[in-house]
């Protein structure tokens, strides 16, 4: 019944890509594992060959299931059109989308699950970006009180949103996991500089190095 939060420093970091390999991972081990990503936005309709983009599509085919109705109904329960941040994707469907809701959807997912199932949260965005219309991703991992692992990238400016994303978890009591430091593809700053500033800057934090297209994680959940 352990639970954690894959959280980002900022949108297309990496989420997604990293919850796969956990999953992967998980499931070589013969571990069981539930991916979740219960509010996403930019989502096409099943019927849509575009669906096959969603992060919703991705983490099925990361489990080895078919996108069926009801597995996007049990991954992705509030699914949105728009590819803005939940809070306007829905407001632009006229809907909403509240904390307490997707809590107990979330609590009631992770309770069900078999024994020694480990659940998977993909968040939304950034730590402080919107999951909800009335709450951020720092408000579902408070209330979960569930350990993060945090993505983050390897741009020019990646350090201080880590380091930004780190203090924040921090000040709200949140447990971090572990930081996956997710190479971005293209960037002119030298991935092992990257590494070694993040040590020197928060030496409590456990960075997991990532590089392009890799297609293991080193990182063990309990
Ligand atoms: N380490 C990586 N190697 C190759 N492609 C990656 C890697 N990390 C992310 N990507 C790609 O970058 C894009 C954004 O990543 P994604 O996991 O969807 O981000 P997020 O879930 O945080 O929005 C996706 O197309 C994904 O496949
Ligand atoms: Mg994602």
């Amino acid at each position: 019944m352990s639970l954690y939060v894959i959280a980002g420093a900022g949108t297309d970091i990496g989420k997604t890509y990293v919850t796969r390999l956990l999953i992967a991972r998980l499931r070589a081990a013969g571990r069981g594992v539930q991916p979740l990503k219960p509010v996403a936005s930019g989502v096409a309709d099943l019927t849509d060959p575009a669906f096959a983009d969603s992060d919703t599509a991705r983490l099925l085919d990361a489990l080895g299931e078919t996108a069926t109705a009801a597995a996007v109904e049990a991954c992705s329960p509030w699914r949105f059109r728009e590819p803005l941040s939940p809070d306007m994707a829905a407001a632009a469907e006229g809907r909403e989308v509240r904390l307490e809701a997707v809590l107990a959807w979330i609590r009631a997912r992770r309770d069900a699950a078999p024994a020694g199932t480990v659940t998977l949260l993909e968040g939304v965005g950034g730590v402080m970006s919107p999951m909800t219309s009335d709450a951020l991703n720092l408000a579902v991992i408070k209330a979960l009180a569930a350990p993060v692992v945090l993505v983050t990238g390897s741009y020019l400016g990646a350090i201080s949103h880590a380091l930004t994303a780190l203090e924040t978890l921090k000040a709200h009591g949140a447990a971090v996991h572990a930081v996956v430091v997710n190479e971005t593809a293209g960037s002119g700053v030298d991935f092992a500089a990257t590494m070694a500033s993040l040590a020197r800057h928060a030496p409590q934090a456990r960075f997991i190095p990532l590089r392009q297209h890799a297609r293991a994680i080193d990182l063990d959940l309990a």
